[in-house]
């Protein structure tokens, strides 16, 4: 409870803004400069390539490890037996490393917050930051022979560790960061009628409404798709972004959806968008149930019925 109290102060203090804009504007800047390596880095770091943000897998592995840790360095203690010093110096290395990808991920994921998260971000990313410095050099210490001493500096980090953990818990918990914003479980449960179809312009990104589900609707060709309208990294209003390279770009932070199966072409969302099925009846476009991730029907606007089921059902060459 005290330590809420702690964490909500925390959130409040707008002595930390000017320091975390800096610390912002530095890391956009640098990914900037990087060009195109930069981008493909953050992509990396966001989680796009997995479908899942990235952060949340490495901190796993930093708890894990650095618990390991602490209960090898007591086993060490206890039986005087080396086998388990080696255990333990191999499973703070492998922290180490999983901590320093850690540190990058959260900082790339942090620059786009904005107020009470990146308050709570920031002190995060400063413990963080300092815990995988005292390890590496409780590391170091152990590896020149002053283990006594390594392993209280271990001790040290970890329960700094979990102090950090718990504001780590309070972004995603309370401020939803890292968490996929777009309705997940709302689609329609079978087609229904959005608008007329000669009312859709080409390349322009439209939001409709399919039994209470925002959708974005788009044109190109002779083809309408259509996908969840939320950003699935900060709710942003899809609808209002642009068409870039066949996939949808959000307006907020400039993530890409492909147009088609609603796959993150471009971070820093890593969630993929919920595509939907589009179907033309009596010149209504309609929208309908995905039949799974990435597999959603879009007939082409002129095809009558069978042509269409027979596109669908036709097995890829
Ligand atoms: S809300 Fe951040 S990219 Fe869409």
């Amino acid at each position: 409870m005290i330590f809420q109290q702690g964490v909500d102060s925390l959130a409040r203090a707008e002595s930390l803004d000017r320091f975390a804009s800096g610390l912002q504007g530095w890391v956009r800047r640098a990914y900037r400069a990087a060009g195109r390596t930069g981008s493909r880095l953050a992509n990396a770091l966001y989680g796009t390539w997995l479908g899942h943000p990235f952060h949340p897998v490495v901190t796993d592995i930093v708890v894990g490890t650095w618990t390991a840790t602490e209960v090898l360095d007591a086993l060490h203690a206890l039986s005087g037996r080396h086998v388990f010093a080696r255990c333990a110096d191999a499973s703070l290395l492998t922290g180490v490393g999983a901590a320093s990808l850690a540190v990058l991920s959260g900082l790339t994921d942090w620059q786009h917050t904005a107020v009470r998260p990146r308050r709570v971000g920031l002190v995060h990313a400063i413990a963080n930051m300092g815990i995988t410095l005292l390890q590496a050099t409780s590391l170091t210490l152990r590896l020149l022979g002053a283990r006594r001493a390594g392993r209280a500096l271990s001790g040290l980090s970890y329960g700094v560790l979990i102090a950090s953990s718990y504001l780590g818990g309070e972004m995603v918990g309370k401020y939803r960061i890292g968490v996929n914003r777009a309705p997940v479980d709302q689609v329609p449960q079978q087609f229904v009628p959005v608008m007329a179809e000669h009312d859709l312009p080409e390349n322009q990104p439209l939001r409709v409404e399919a039994a209470g589900v925002p959708v974005l609707l788009v044109r190109q060709g002779d083809r309408i798709y259509a996908m969840h309208a939320t950003c699935t990294h900060l709710g942003g209003p899809l609808p209002q972004g642009t068409l870039v390279d066949g996939a949808i770009q959000c307006p907020w932070h400039g993530s890409r959806f492909d147009r088609r199966t609603g796959r993150v072409v471009r971070g820093p969302a890593s969630f993929p968008e919920q595509c939907l099925a589009t179907r033309v009846r009596d010149g209504q476009i309609e929208v309908g149930p995905p039949s799974g991730l990435g597999r959603c029907r879009h007939e082409p606007a002129g095809a009558t019925v069978p042509e269409a089921a027979q596109a669908v059902a036709a097995p890829a060459r």
